[in-house]
């Protein structure tokens, strides 16, 4: 595993906190997927030996919670709040024309690998929808000018 030797002593740092190893498997997987951007097999089976756990132990919570990813994602992460008061104004709309602009499919990432477009549960601001994260940027009350803002934002930011 090629973690950043930041990481590595996070979580040196931090399974002593736990009363039993096995219980660091969670702030662990979050250490991974924040030093890879995606917890791989490797990733699996290193954490299961780091916990002295089978690697079923840690592939089972990777798989339970869908904050985890299995794959790597494109360099930009576009998330679209899909709970019930952001789909009343429109997400699932916003979404698609999203996917359009971006020649991206429903949680997968476009073929150039700059964009991840995927459904999020509430993005915690009900009352602006429909909401959509940008990497660390909030958009609020989308509509077809904020999405022209956010491909701005996306090609600036991917010009290196
Ligand atoms: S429902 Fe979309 S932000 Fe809460």
């Amino acid at each position: 595993m090629n973690l950043k030797q930041t990481t590595v002593e996070e979580i040196d740092h931090v399974i002593p906190k736990y009363p039993t190893k096995r219980s660091a498997v969670l702030p662990l997987c979050h250490l991974v997927q924040a030093d890879q951007g995606f917890i791989s097999n490797e990733a699996v089976e290193w954490i299961a030996e780091k916990l002295e756990l089978q690697p079923i132990n840690v592939y089972e919570v990777v798989t339970f919670y869908p904050y985890f990813r299995q794959k790597p994602i494109g360099k930009h992460h576009i998330r679209v709040c899909r709970t019930l008061p952001c789909a009343l104004v429109g997400s699932y709309k916003i979404c698609d024309k999203i996917l359009e602009e971006f020649k991206c499919p429903i949680n997968g990432t476009s073929d150039d690998g700059n964009v991840t477009v995927e459904f999020a549960e509430c993005l915690a601001s009900c009352g602006s929808g429909p909401v959509v994260l940008v990497d660390e940027k909030l958009y609020e009350n989308v509509d077809d000018n904020k999405i022209k803002e956010i491909a701005s934002h996306v090609s600036k930011n991917s010009a290196s």
